[in-house]
């Protein structure tokens, strides 16, 4: 029974690191990390400078979405980033707002 409760004030305290490595899963399996990291550019921006550019910005998170599900090219610098075929709406969705939620 301790246990149980120790377990659950855990569970409580590392669920913003267990949310964290769970989009960072999710972007490894759709093949985001190819071109991305969360915090060098890679082929891609860094997810933290995504982060910055857009802060604040209104429709930050419609566009970014679009961006991903459809492709992009001209926002960073000549390479295009091809669409994400593999990647549904709502996954898109939850990326982005984990994207836009990095800090550097
Ligand atoms: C083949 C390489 C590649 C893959 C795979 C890739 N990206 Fe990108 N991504 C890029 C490049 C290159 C850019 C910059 C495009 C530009 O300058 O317009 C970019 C830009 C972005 C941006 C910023 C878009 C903007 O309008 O500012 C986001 C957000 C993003 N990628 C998320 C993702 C996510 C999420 C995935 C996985 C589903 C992914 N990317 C997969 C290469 C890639």
């Amino acid at each position: 029974m301790k246990k149980v409760v120790i377990g659950i004030g855990l569970a409580v305290a590392a669920m913003s690191q267990v949310y964290a490595a769970d989009m960072l899963a999710l972007a490894k399996s759709k093949n985001c990390l190819a071109c991305h990291s969360v915090d060098k550019k890679l082929v891609g921006p860094a997810y933290v400078d995504v982060a910055a550019k857009y802060a604040g910005k209104p429709g930050a998170e419609a566009t970014l979405v679009n961006a991903v599900l459809h492709g992009v090219s001209g926002v960073w610098g000549p390479v295009p980033m091809p669409a994400n075929p593999q990647v549904t709406p709502a996954q898109a969705k939850e990326l982005v707002t984990w994207i836009l939620s990095l800090k550097k």
